[in-house]
C-alpha cells in the first residue's frame, strides 16, 4: 500500500479507474465497508485520511477528534487499499484565504443551522481532494444524509467527472449507527443513545402498518427519545424538501439527538 502526503506523490500513482473514500480517520466498520465496495467495483482504491479543519465551527470538536493514524493505515491495508492520502493541513490549504463554495439554499436547515458553515468546509475539502484524487467513483454514508445529497449536487451541478455512491450506514449489534464520534460516549450515555435507532424502527414498524402521515410518525419517535435532547426529527423528501405524509421510496426521517456534549445523527431511508 502506497502512502500519499503531496499531490506529487498522487500523481505518480499513475492509475485508473480510481474509486474514492474520503475519510476523517479514526476508521471504523462503516469506513471498512465503502473500502470493500469500492474494492468491488474499481481497479484501484484510494483512501484519504484528513481531519478537515474547515468543516469544524469554533467550539466543535476538532483539536479533540480522533486520530489513531496507525491504526487506521494498517486497517487500510488489511482491505486492500491501494494507496492513502494523508496530507497535512498546510498541503490542502496552501493559502490563507481559501475559495469557498456554499451549498444550494433547498439543501439547507438542519445540520447547516446547526452547524453554521459546515457544508462549506465540506464541499471545499471534497472538491479539493477530488482534484487531487481524480476518482470514477467516490463512496459516502448515508448515516451523513444531508453531506450525500449536496455532495451529490456538487458533482452534478458542476459537472465533475466522478459518480457519489450512496452506501448503507453500519450498525452496532445494539443498533447504534457507526461513526467515529460514538467513542466521546461513556457505557451510560451509549445505553442512551440507544433509544435513537429505537425511535427510527419504531417510526419503520408504525410505517408498515400503515402509518404515513409525518406527524403521526414522528410522536412516535419523539417518545421513544425523551428524555434527550431532540435538535431535530423530521420527515423530508431526499431532495430535502418537508413532507406531510411519507412518499415511499423518496422519503427521509432524519434525526439529530444531543447525549451528553456529544451529537449524534442517524436517519430512516423510506
Ligand atoms: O464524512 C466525512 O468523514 C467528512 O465530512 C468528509 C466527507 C471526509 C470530508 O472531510
Amino acid at each position: 500500500m502506497q502512502i500519499c502526503k503531496t499531490p506529487a506523490d498522487l500523481k505518480v500513482l499513475n492509475a485508473q479507474n480510481i474509486g474514492f473514500v474520503p475519510t476523517m480517520g479514526a476508521l471504523h466498520a462503516g469506513h471498512l465497508s465503502l473500502i470493500e465496495r469500492a474494492k468491488a467495483e474499481n481497479a484501484f482504491v484510494v483512501v484519504s485520511i484528513f481531519v478537515n479543519p474547515t468543516q469544524f465551527g469554533m467550539n466543535e470538536d476538532f483539536s479533540q477528534y480522533p486520530r489513531p493514524l496507525e491504526k487506521d493505515l494498517d486497517l487500510c491495508a488489511k482491505a486492500g487499499v491501494n494507496a492513502v492520502f494523508t496530507p497535512q493541513v498546510q498541503t490542502l490549504y496552501p493559502f490563507k484565504e481559501a475559495i469557498s463554495l456554499n451549498p444550494p439554499k433547498d439543501l439547507l436547515g438542519f445540520e447547516a443551522d446547526l452547524r453554521p458553515g459546515h457544508f462549506s468546509g465540506v464541499l471545499q475539502v471534497v472538491l479539493k481532494l477530488f482534484n487531487l484524487v481524480r476518482p470514477t467513483k467516490a463512496y459516502f454514508g448515508q448515516k451523513d444524509a444531508q453531506q450525500l445529497l449536496i455532495l451529490q449536487r456538487m458533482a452534478n451541478d458542476l459537472f465533475l467527472p466522478v459518480e457519489v455512491i450512496a452506501c448503507p450506514t453500519l450498525r452496532d449489534s445494539d443498533g447504534l449507527a457507526l461513526s467515529s464520534r460514538n467513542t466521546y460516549l461513556s457505557p451510560e450515555q451509549r445505553e442512551l443513545a440507544l433509544k435513537i435507532p429505537k425511535a427510527l424502527n419504531t417510526i419503520k414498524e408504525a410505517y408498515e402498518t400503515g402509518i404515513t402521515q409525518g406527524t403521526n410518525l414522528l410522536a412516535l419517535g419523539q417518545e421513544v427519545l425523551s428524555p434527550l435532547e431532540v435538535q431535530y426529527l423530521a420527515l423530508v423528501n431526499r431532495q430535502l424538501q418537508p413532507l406531510e405524509r411519507v412518499e415511499p421510496n423518496n422519503s427521509l426521517i432524519l434525526t439529530a439527538i444531543k447525549v451528553g456534549t456529544t451529537r449524534l445523527l442517524d436517519n430512516l431511508w423510506l
